[in-house]
């Protein structure tokens, strides 16, 4: 039903292009958080190679947490607070954290002993901590630049499509 970018190795800036178009076509007429997240996660899951866990976060307010919501990988960890771990620092900065070895990252928290690598991009709703979207890798350095830009770009989009904000998408 829904097509998967495979050219990732030969072009990464194409593959964003492909990648952002494909999840953009996705969504179309869904808004349901819950439906539009789990099948955002499948998508990247299926495009992204060499990652080990990709999902959300949502910030429940009344617990001052980091709740997990839709996700694909093994079970992880269910609640984060903000500034603990790479979700929580990315979250309460308010800034994506592309961490290239998590084990010298001082407090990042051990879901799945395997990952070594993690991209986590703060979702905003009308400038609020609203989640995050990460992703995680069994390879050190696994993310770059490019990585960072093709996917905050689409954060961003999401956050507009989901809460009618301004966009450059
Ligand atoms: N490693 C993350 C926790 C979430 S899992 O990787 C899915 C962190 O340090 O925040």
């Amino acid at each position: 039903m829904f097509e998967i970018a495979n050219n990732y190795n030969s072009n990464k800036k194409f593959f964003y292009e492909t990648l952002f178009s494909q999840l953009k076509a996705m969504m179309e007429e869904e808004k349901n958080v819950i439906a539009l997240t789990a099948n955002i996660s499948s998508l990247l899951w299926h495009s992204l190679p060499r990652i080990n866990w990709v999902g959300f976060y949502f910030y429940d307010e009344k617990d001052d947490e980091l709740v997990l919501g839709p996700f694909q990988g093994k079970p992880a960890c269910t609640r984060i607070k903000p500034g603990k771990g790479v979700c929580g620092v990315a979250f309460e900065k308010g800034k994506t954290q592309r961490i290239d070895d998590v084990y010298a990252f001082s407090g990042h928290i051990v879901c799945d002993p395997e990952s070594r690598a993690e991209l986590v991009i703060p979702l905003f709703k009308k400038n609020k901590g609203w989640g995050v979207l990460d992703i995680d890798s069994p390879e050190n350095n696994r993310f770059d630049q490019k990585d960072q830009e093709g996917l905050e770009r689409f954060a961003r989009y999401l956050e507009a499509y989901l809460f009618n904000q301004a966009s450059n998408g």
